[in-house]
């Protein structure tokens, strides 16, 4: 008896679903479709068919685009009564998304969309019929793009048009793995209103151009990483104060870091790996009051750590000056950085004692310090070596040595000696430990080079796996 009056609320239930739901679907104004002008609606069918095949039949697969056929990766936006398109995202990201066939063209009905806010492609022209980015009409979507993305075009070739600039009101323009070259357009510089710009992984070259620095103040992020940029970092830079990150690693950039770099004080990141950067570690610099990842590794830069007031970088969690030609000591305070994580000034001129308080730094997970002349003992304990395992490197400093606090031979610093007059005391402990060395350590740092120092931030992750595994396999092959 009790159950009967339950099933009979599902049922109910039930029903008003049922009702909730034809009323959505049918509840469109004329009582059938959402209202679009008959221009637009054509004008979304042929420019998709443009680039998926003629196969697709908008008319026919989706009579009613902003209502109850939505097309997946194109939404809709209401004015005056009409519907129109307001994201356009061709691209295989979810299971029915519009994908482009081999010989996907560029529609220039896409430019009747008049309200059009964003537009991507991500994986669409390929290199079976390569294309360029339409060199005109855009200014007839300057009043409404606020995004536009092409990702992954591997048959996207041509220069940036200077076209593109009259987009006034773009807020993220990424141009992110695709076969675009030639030099960056200087009416870039008329996007004031961007806040993202990313052109990583292309074929720019020439300089940067000074209009971008000089204008585009509400940039958060910038990233031209992996293209072959030239020249050297504009010091009008210093007037992007907005900006978050700043990746520029991996172009032949030259020249020293200007000094205005420092008025940023928002910046989080800056990589400006596998550059050709010198002229030293500009002390301004310091200014950069928020910045948790410094990465400057494979640079010419030269120079000292001295004289630079580390103490001021308080969020520093990432200092890579892996192959900087960096000489002298590694001054206290690098060893008040409290954040410090990850600390990479390997394959540098660096001398001196390595002071034991590095290791005290509550937060540090790596340290290389390989391929210097650090001299004298190097102070850690055991559980030091235990923690970091791998993500530690010494080797390749002749005048260090380690020292009695290691007493289990597992856990030594792998190419480094014990220090002379520890040997004297322990004979049974040096003849372990050559045999640990077995004299392989410059063997040991080529295939590291060869596996360290990739492209992107990942990249350093994997550096740091990579690091480890070297190091493990070595490990096994000498026992
Ligand atoms: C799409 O389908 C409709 C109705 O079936 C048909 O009239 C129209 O010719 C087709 N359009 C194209 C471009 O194939
Ligand atoms: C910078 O922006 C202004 C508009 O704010 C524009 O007139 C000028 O041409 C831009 N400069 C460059 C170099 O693009
Ligand atoms: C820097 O960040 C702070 C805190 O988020 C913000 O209030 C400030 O406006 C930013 N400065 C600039 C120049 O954008
Ligand atoms: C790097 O910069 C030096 C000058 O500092 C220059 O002589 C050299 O040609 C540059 N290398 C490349 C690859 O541009
Ligand atoms: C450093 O990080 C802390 C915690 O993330 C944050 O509250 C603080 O504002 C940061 N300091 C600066 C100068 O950015
Ligand atoms: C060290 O940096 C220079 C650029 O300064 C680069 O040419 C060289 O390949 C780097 N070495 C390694 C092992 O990455
Ligand atoms: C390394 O340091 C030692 C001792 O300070 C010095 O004698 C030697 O010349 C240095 N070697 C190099 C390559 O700089």
């Amino acid at each position: 008896m009790s159950k009967l009056p339950m099933r009979k609320s599902t049922i109910v239930q039930a029903l008003l679903l049922l009702q909730l739901l034809t009323f959505h679907v049918f509840s469109q104004p004329d009582g059938s479709t959402a209202p679009m002008e008959k221009t637009e609606q054509e004008a979304l069918y042929l420019a998709i068919q443009s680039l998926v095949g003629k196969w697709w039949n908008g008319s026919e697969l989706y009579p009613d685009p902003c209502g109850w056929t939505p097309i997946q990766g194109v939404s809709c936006d209401f004015f005056d009564g009409l519907w129109y398109v307001a994201a356009l995202d061709i691209g295989p990201v979810l299971e029915n998304s519009l994908e482009c066939t081999q010989d996907a063209k560029f529609s220039q009905l896409l430019f009747k969309l008049k309200h059009l806010k964003s537009l991507s492609f991500f994986n669409c022209f390929s290199s079976h019929r390569p294309t360029t980015i339409p060199s005109s009409n855009w200014e007839k979507l300057a009043g409404s793009l606020e995004t536009l993305a092409f990702r992954s075009n591997r048959g996207l070739i041509g220069e940036i048009p200077a076209s593109l600039g009259q987009l006034t009101n773009l807020r993220s323009l990424v141009l992110v793995e695709n076969s675009l070259t030639g030099m960056l357009p200087r009416e870039l510089g008329n996007l004031v209103n961007l806040q993202r710009l990313v052109l990583t992984g292309n074929g720019f070259n020439g300089q940067i151009p000074v209009s971008l620095a000089n204008n585009l103040s509400e940039l958060l992020i910038l990233d031209i990483s992996r293209n072959t940029l030239s020249g050297s970092l504009p010091s009008s830079f210093g007037s992007l104060t907005s900006l978050l990150t700043l990746d520029l690693s991996n172009n032949i950039l030259g020249g020293s870091l200007p000094s205005e770099l420092g008025e940023l004080r928002n910046l989080t990141l800056l990589d400006l790996r596998n550059n050709n950067l010198s002229g030293g570690l500009t002390h301004s610099l310091q200014g950069m009051t928020s910045i948790q990842d410094m990465l400057l590794s494979n640079n010419p830069l030269g120079g000292s750590l001295m004289e630079f007031g580390w103490e001021s970088l308080r969020n520093l969690t990432t200092l890579d000056l892996s192959n900087t030609s960096i000489t002298g000591v590694i001054p206290d305070s690098i060893s008040s950085l409290k954040t410090l994580r990850f600390l990479a000034l390997d394959n540098n001129h660096l001398s001196g004692g390595v002071s034991p308080k590095l290791a005290a730094l509550p937060s540090l997970r790596a340290l290389y310090l390989s391929g210097n002349n650090f001299t004298g003992e190097l102070e850690f304990s055991q559980g030091f070596y235990e923690r970091m395992r791998g993500r530690f490197a010494s080797w390749n400093n002749p005048n260090l040595c380690y020292g009695s606090e290691v007493t289990s031979t597992g856990h030594v610093p792998f190419g480094v000696e014990r220090c002379k007059h520890e040997q004297e005391n322990s004979a049974y402990n040096s003849g372990t430990q050559n045999k640990v060395n077995g004299g392989s350590s410059n063997q040991d740092s080529n295939l590291l080079a060869s596996f360290g120092f990739s492209t992107s931030m990942n990249g350093l992750w994997w550096a740091i796996a990579a690091r480890e595994l070297v190091l493990v396999l070595l490990l096994i092959l000498l026992q």
